[in-house]
């Protein structure tokens, strides 16, 4: 029999055949053991993708020692300890985006987590791109540009905020359970230091080569970033995050079945449907990071908590205008000025990241979110402004009812 003809889809052949012989009321009673054998065998077909989905979850989740596959996104800048210990309280993972912090900032993020839980926390770096060229005309069109919007800076800097290394060592002297990288992959003598000291890598792909690499180079799980995602694209190639826009509902199934370690889905994931739906496309855990930005513990600007709880997914857009890299954010003022015909190309990154930092300060003191860096995800008016625990529960005990039913 061929299944999928016999499917219980509205225009299935096998229902229209149904559907002729119950008018025949002597066949109703077959008709009947028809419809529910085919239901019988719909069921039993989702109950073992459910059921592996369910496994790859209880495998996770013993692995990394959580109640609940759900890890709150590194999110440099809007990761406070409160958010992260609140998430893992509630059996998820906490995360910590370390971009900008020195390695006392680090040190200091890992003590108060652990003053506040004893549950499983990452830890996330940015892997650095090539220094970027310099072109001073271009520089002093975006400077001239920016003046509009903020304070002009004191000078553009090509400078790493932290030296990379640092920061690596860091990382591995504060012992979190999980180092993530992002926008490539860690350096080998990094990865066999981690590795020694017991922590595991967890690297952000955007396509299947990304995954493919980073799967090589020692990666113990592969985030696969879709492009619904909020915050910055994780392109290892940053000339290529346009192209590489790929959604992740293709992504995550295409990963999954490219790699052998366990695939988790970031983007687009902030309530109950969206983990189920990930979880059945082929992933362990789903990664979230707008839907936790409304939740007290996170204490971002009132102005960008309020307009995420409002925004429709076609409300965010991709743009470099922030810091040079490709990420998505609310389409603020200042982003639909950069797009007007005139407005200078955005410089690369870091370079750009350098020329708007007064303007986003000043957004950021004034709660003004007209040039506010607004990071967010297409499903941002899914985020819920109630206390991150019980997001993470609340959306766990729907999803896991659905997936055991
Ligand atoms: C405010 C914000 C900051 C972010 N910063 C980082 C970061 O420092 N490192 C990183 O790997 N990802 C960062 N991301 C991306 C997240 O890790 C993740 O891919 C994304 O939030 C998942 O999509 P969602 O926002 O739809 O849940 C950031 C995202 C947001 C919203």
């Amino acid at each position: 029999m061929d299944l999928d003809a016999g499917a219980v889809t509205p225009h299935s052949p096998m229902l229209q055949i149904i559907a002729v012989a119950q008018k025949n009321p002597t066949r109703k009673r077959v008709c009947y053991a028809m419809r529910r054998g085919l239901q019988q065998i719909n069921t039993a077909r989702e109950d073992r993708m459910l059921d592996r989905a369910l496994r790859r979850v209880d495998e996770f989740c013993t692995a990394y020692d959580m109640r609940v596959p759900i890890l709150m996104a590194p999110m440099a800048g809007a990761c406070p300890p409160a958010l992260a210990a609140a998430v893992a309280e509630a059996g998820g993972m906490g995360g910590c985006g370390a971009l900008m912090m020195d390695p006392d900032e680090i040190a200091q993020w890992a003590a108060e987590f652990r003053a506040a839980s004893k549950g499983p926390f990452q830890m996330n770096l940015w892997v650095p791109d090539p220094a970027p060229p310099r072109d001073a005309d271009h520089e002093r069109a975006v400077t001239e540009f920016l003046a509009a919007w903020g304070p002009a800076p004191a000078r553009l800097s090509a400078d790493l905020p932290v030296p990379f290394a640092d920061q690596c060592e860091a990382l591995i002297e504060a012992r979190p359970a999980v180092m993530s990288s992002i926008m490539g992959l860690f350096p080998p003598h990094v990865v066999d230091r981690m590795k020694a000291g017991g922590i595991s890598w967890f690297a952000t792909a955007t396509t299947v080569a990304e995954a493919l690499q980073a799967e090589a180079a020692g990666a113990d799980a592969i985030i696969a970033q879709g492009s619904e995602a909020g915050g910055h694209r994780g392109a290892f190639n940053a000339d290529k995050a346009n192209a590489q826009m790929c959604g992740s509902m293709a992504l995550v199934p295409a990963i999954h079945d490219a790699v052998g370690v366990p695939v988790i889905a970031a983007g687009g994931m902030a309530d109950a449907r969206g983990v189920v739906a990930a979880l059945a496309l082929g992933a362990s855990a789903v990664l979230v990071g707008t839907a936790f930005l409304r939740a007290p513990e996170a204490a971002i600007a009132p102005a960008w908590a309020d307009a995420i709880g409002r925004a429709q997914p076609d409300d965010t857009t991709t743009t470099r205008a922030f810091s040079g890299r490709l990420g998505r954010s609310l389409r603020t003022d200042y982003i639909a000025a950069t797009e007007c015909e005139g407005a200078p190309a955005p410089l690369p990154y870091p370079l750009q990241r350098s020329a708007t930092g007064p303007m986003r300060a000043l957004g950021a003191k004034e709660n003004n979110l007209a040039c506010m860096q607004a990071w967010a995800g297409q499903s941002a008016r899914l985020a819920r402004n109630e206390p991150a625990g019980e997001i993470v529960r609340s959306i766990w005990t729907e999803a896991r009812a659905t997936l055991i039913q």
